[in-house]
């Protein structure tokens, strides 16, 4: 039950602490550039583990990732004030030419999970070099838009007045400004959306669902522009991300991973509703969306692809 966390900023380190305030594995090994970071990370941390559950943390080398069932990669610059996503691409796929192959050299058995943005290439780029290792890219995933439909869910909860459990409503596509939310598959308490919310007396015009769009697309903007990162929501993901993995939970989740043809787009590493587990991603399904959310879908595919086109992926 040993994680691998490389990259100890803001994303990594809360990733590490939400898996010990969540009781996710048995030991966790940072890993940083700097190993100062690193380690000054892993003491604080450990001083949380008194007040949650019993694990070991520590910083490490790339040779201490040995063994893990899953190494979380959050390397890499992060965006700045109103920089997209995309506009990471050049700075972080050098960060991954030298990261990824130390982490698959050492830990080929453990499930890769991506979270370095933009995080759909970042992962079609690492499962370029597992595939050079010749390890199975179902074995690389990424976190994808598991925290815009974690975004999308905590807006319909509040505004439906319902627990966010109990909202099933999924963002597919890329994480970034061209992802689509399938608002014509949400549902809650096994109703769909509309007809709950008719049942509730709940409004659902087009300008609230706008605004949940908006409040969803642009809430990394928003936490960037205020505080200059965002890493709870993340942090949190990739710790639900591990926990699956590591215990085989089967769960549906928006991962990431790639896609030899998504709506007209051939070879793209995007989201979709997939079937996680002990093995990485096991199976991954196209959801029928309704004919505006297909044309989407197909910009989204574009957008991405034309990204790694750009580094010839
Ligand atoms: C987020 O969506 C920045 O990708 C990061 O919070």
């Amino acid at each position: 039950m040993k994680i691998g966390v490389v990259g100890c900023g803001f994303v990594g380190s809360t990733a590490a602490y939400a898996m010990v305030m969540q009781g996710v594995g048995r030991e966790i090994v940072l890993v940083d550039r700097s190993q100062a970071r690193a380690v000054a990370e892993a003491d604080d941390i450990r001083h949380a583990v008194p007040f949650a559950h019993p694990l070991e943390i520590r910083a490490g080398a790339y040779a201490d990732l040995a063994g893990s069932k899953a190494v979380v990669i959050c390397a890499g610059v992060n965006q700045q004030p109103g920089e997209t996503r995309l506009q990471l691409l050049a700075r972080n796929a050098a960060v991954f030419a030298e990261v990824v192959p130390q982490v698959l050299m050492h830990a080929p058995e453990a499930i890769l999970v991506v979270a370095t943005n933009p995080v759909d290439v970042m992962t079609h780029l690492a499962t370029h070099f597992a595939k050079q290792c010749g390890l199975e890219t179902s074995r690389v995933l990424g976190s994808g838009t598991t925290l815009d439909t974690a975004r999308f869910r905590s807006l319909l909860a509040s505004h439906c007045g319902v627990d966010s459990h109990h909202v099933h409503a999924d963002v597919c596509g890329e994480h970034g400004d061209s992802e689509v939310l399938a608002w014509s598959l949400a549902s809650i308490g096994g109703m769909p959306l509309t007809e709950f919310a008719k049942r509730r007396g709940v409004e659902l015009n087009q300008e609230i669902r706008n605004a949940i769009d908006t409040g969803v697309r642009r809430a990394a903007y928003t936490i960037i522009s205020g505080k200059g990162a965002t890493y709870y929501g993340i942090g949190s993901a990739l710790s639900r991300i591990v926990d699956v993995i590591l215990h085989d939970q089967r769960a549906i989740l928006t991962v990431c991973t790639p896609a030899p043809f998504v709506a007209g787009v051939s070879d793209v590493t995007l989201s979709m509703p997939r079937l996680v587990g002990g093995d990485g991603v096991l199976a991954s399904f196209d959801p029928p969306l309704d004919a505006d959310e297909l044309a989407g879908l197909a910009r989204s595919a574009g957008v991405i692809r034309e990204a790694l086109d750009s580094l010839d992926v």
